[in-house]
């Protein structure tokens, strides 16, 4: 149908007849002269109609946006280039314009940011903005780059299963009842954790799969119900092998697709020192400012939430410099209190240095009247805070202390433009085995059951379950936690101590992962691996500030497809064939 495509149309192809399809992006009528300007995937290019032309002008000018026509004619150069696209220095002037589909008024224009739910409705309409179609491309553009890599490097592509049984990663479970097993159901896989490891047994030594997992849990901007993993195995392989090949992966496709150099090597920090300096086990290393524990400086001041928290053996006492606060307004402070309570903090204390060469004077701050001068200097003195700064308190047990303060570090960067631009990664190791679960009264893995602990001896991680570190890690990239892997436990009574030890029987392991069980027996393998957030590393490339914008097809926060209207109800026809039965909830 068409010769070329309307964004690359260029000087090359002058006094050349091209024919050209595309939507109507803008046309402008005048009283001698129609310019359409007529966009593809590839961009715009005007379309330039005279009213000596009587037949096309009267089309062009009756054309409106977003119908879809197909214009012939011949390229030249424009007497008033723009320098703003591609094609600015071109038009066509056209000898034949058809109309091959005329739109509808549309429920929002194609160059314009509609609302959310809008957008998602007509999702087609919103995918054809420039934006999204960058985004998208960001994406597409990311996806090639890994399998280069992959490819180059012997990883070999395998598919595992959609319908499969539960994988715990921490989620709820998507369930497809089975019709030919009456009151039996198949879980959609939360990732491919377990056949990946299966693989390693099976000797297909370093798998790869771009894997859509599916996690029933709340969505938010970095999370949606489906998503994507490029996941991977590795066989014979410590956590260096992995790390350093993925590593170097990530480098050559942000070269690659963004023309970004990122650090080599990585940094690399335990989980530990991770909650100590930032309060975060993904820390956004853009912002500089980090925690200054203050426990030994107000074991004995006037301030009682303190020096409760400085006694105790749990407790923390946390100060953290915000560069330029003194600028902020009671309200913003405020904003930030209430931030903080969100994550648990039960108050904020505030300092503003206003003057910072006259001491208690040059202080404005709720707590002051507490400390003494040598106190009050010494805090100043060890968050470094100048004039024109403030600092904020939190003081709780080391865990909510943590939590509260290092949401409060991230508002604060972005409240006061402390985020540098640029790009930090970061290898987050040395992980908690387990979490003690209150409610439940029983352990919980940080990473997956499967993930190898430091220690060799089954007694020893018995005996010392509570402080016990794993081999697992993350990959870091300015605050988002685009990776997660480990190196896997490969002994079949390691596996059982394991899941013992999170309050999973002997004969729910065996019910459950009997098949791992038994396949750890006959010759596994030492294998580890890793899988990242696709949707991810493309939004953080793309720019964009949810995962949303680079899945075509994405839910909203509430779970839902608004363009296909799914999920609906189904027919109890049909319910029957699945033997489901739909329970009336009060
Ligand atoms: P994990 O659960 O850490 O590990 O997932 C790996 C990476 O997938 C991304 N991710 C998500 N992205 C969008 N929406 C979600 N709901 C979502 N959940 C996770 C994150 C994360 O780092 N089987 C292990 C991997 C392994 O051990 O090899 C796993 O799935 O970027
Ligand atoms: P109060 O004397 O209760 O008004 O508290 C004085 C200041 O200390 C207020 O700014 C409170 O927000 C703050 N504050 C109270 N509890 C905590 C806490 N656990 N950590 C940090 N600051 C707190």
């Amino acid at each position: 149908m068409r010769t070329h495509f309307c964004g690359l149309v260029d000087e090359a192809l002058i006094g050349q007849t091209v024919t050209l399809c595309g939507w109507v992006n803008k046309a402008r009528v005048q009283s001698h002269q129609v310019f359409v300007d007529l966009r593809d995937h590839e961009g715009i290019v005007q379309v330039l109609v005279e009213s000596d032309q009587l037949e096309l002008f009267a089309v062009a000018g009756a054309s409106g946006a977003e119908d879809c026509v197909r214009v012939t004619g011949a390229v030249r150069a424009r007497y008033a280039a723009n320098d703003k696209i591609k094609t600015g220095k071109v038009e066509i002037v056209p000898t034949s314009i058809e109309v091959l589909n005329k739109a509808e008024p549309l429920p929002f224009h194609a160059h314009e940011n509609a609302g959310e739910e809008t957008r998602l409705t007509y999702r087609y309409l919103d995918l054809r903005r420039p934006e999204m179609q960058h985004a998208m491309r960001t994406r597409i553009r990311l996806v090639q780059a890994l399998r280069q890599w992959l490819d180059a490097r012997g990883f070999q592509d395998i598919e595992t299963p959609i319908l499969t049984k539960a994988t715990p990663e921490g989620a709820r479970d998507f369930l497809v009842p089975a019709r030919m097993h009456p009151g039996e159901f198949y879980a959609l896989p939360q990732s491919p954790q377990l056949f990946k490891q299966i693989l390693m047994i099976a000797g297909f030594d370093r798998y790869y799969q771009i894997a859509r997992c599916f996690r029933d849990e709340a969505l938010r901007a970095d999370r949606q119900l489906e998503f994507t993993q490029l996941d991977m195995e590795f066989a014979w392989v410590g956590e260096r092998d992995v790390q350093d090949a993925t590593e170097e992966m990530i480098r050559v496709v942000f070269k690659d697709v963004m023309d970004v150099e990122l650090a080599n090597p990585f940094p690399r920090m335990t989980y530990a020192e991770a909650m100590r300096r930032y309060g975060s086990d993904k820390p956004d290393l853009r912002i500089a400012s980090e925690f200054v524990d203050i426990a030994e400086l107000v074991k004995t001041c006037e301030f009682k939430v303190f020096t409760d928290w400085a006694n105790a053996a749990d407790g923390r006492v946390i100060a953290l410099r915000a560069p330029g606060g003194a600028t902020l307004s009671r309200k913003q402070i405020d904003d930030c209190g209430a931030h903080a309570a969100k994550f648990g903090a039960k108050g904020l204390a505030w300092m503003k240095i206003e003057d910072a060469a006259k001491g208690r004077e040059g202080i404005a701050s709720p707590i002051a009247k507490f400390l003494d001068d040598v106190t009050l200097d010494a805090i100043v003195q060890a968050t470094g805070a100048q004039t024109g700064d403030a600092i904020f308190f939190g003081a709780a047990d080391t865990k909510t202390a943590s939590d509260f303060m290092g949401a409060l570090r991230l508002k604060l960067g972005k409240d006061l433009n402390l985020i540098e631009a640029g790009w930090k990664p970061l290898w987050v190791t040395d992980f908690p085995m387990f979490e003690w679960d209150a409610e439940d009264q029983r352990y919980v893995a940080l990473h997956h059951p499967f993930t190898a602990p430091a220690v060799d001896d089954i007694d020893d991680l018995r005996a010392n379950a509570k402080t016990a570190v794993s081999r697992g890690y993350d990959m870091v990239l300015n605050g988002n936690e685009i990776g997660g892997g480990s190196i896997r436990i490969h002994n079949s009574a390691m596996q059982s101590a394991v899941f013992d030890l999170l309050g999973i029987g002997k004969e729910e392991a065996e019910l459950k992962f009997g098949f791992l069980l038994d396949a750890l027996k006959y010759g596994a393998p030492p294998h580890g691996g890793i899988a990242f957030g696709i949707d991810r590393i493309a939004a953080l490339m793309a720019g964009t500030e949810s995962i949303r914008d680079v899945i075509a097809f994405p839910k909203t926060t509430t779970a839902q497809c608004l363009m296909t209207g799914a999920p609906s109800p189904i027919p109890d026809a049909q319910l029957k064939e699945v033997h489901v039965k739909v329970r009336d909830e009060e």
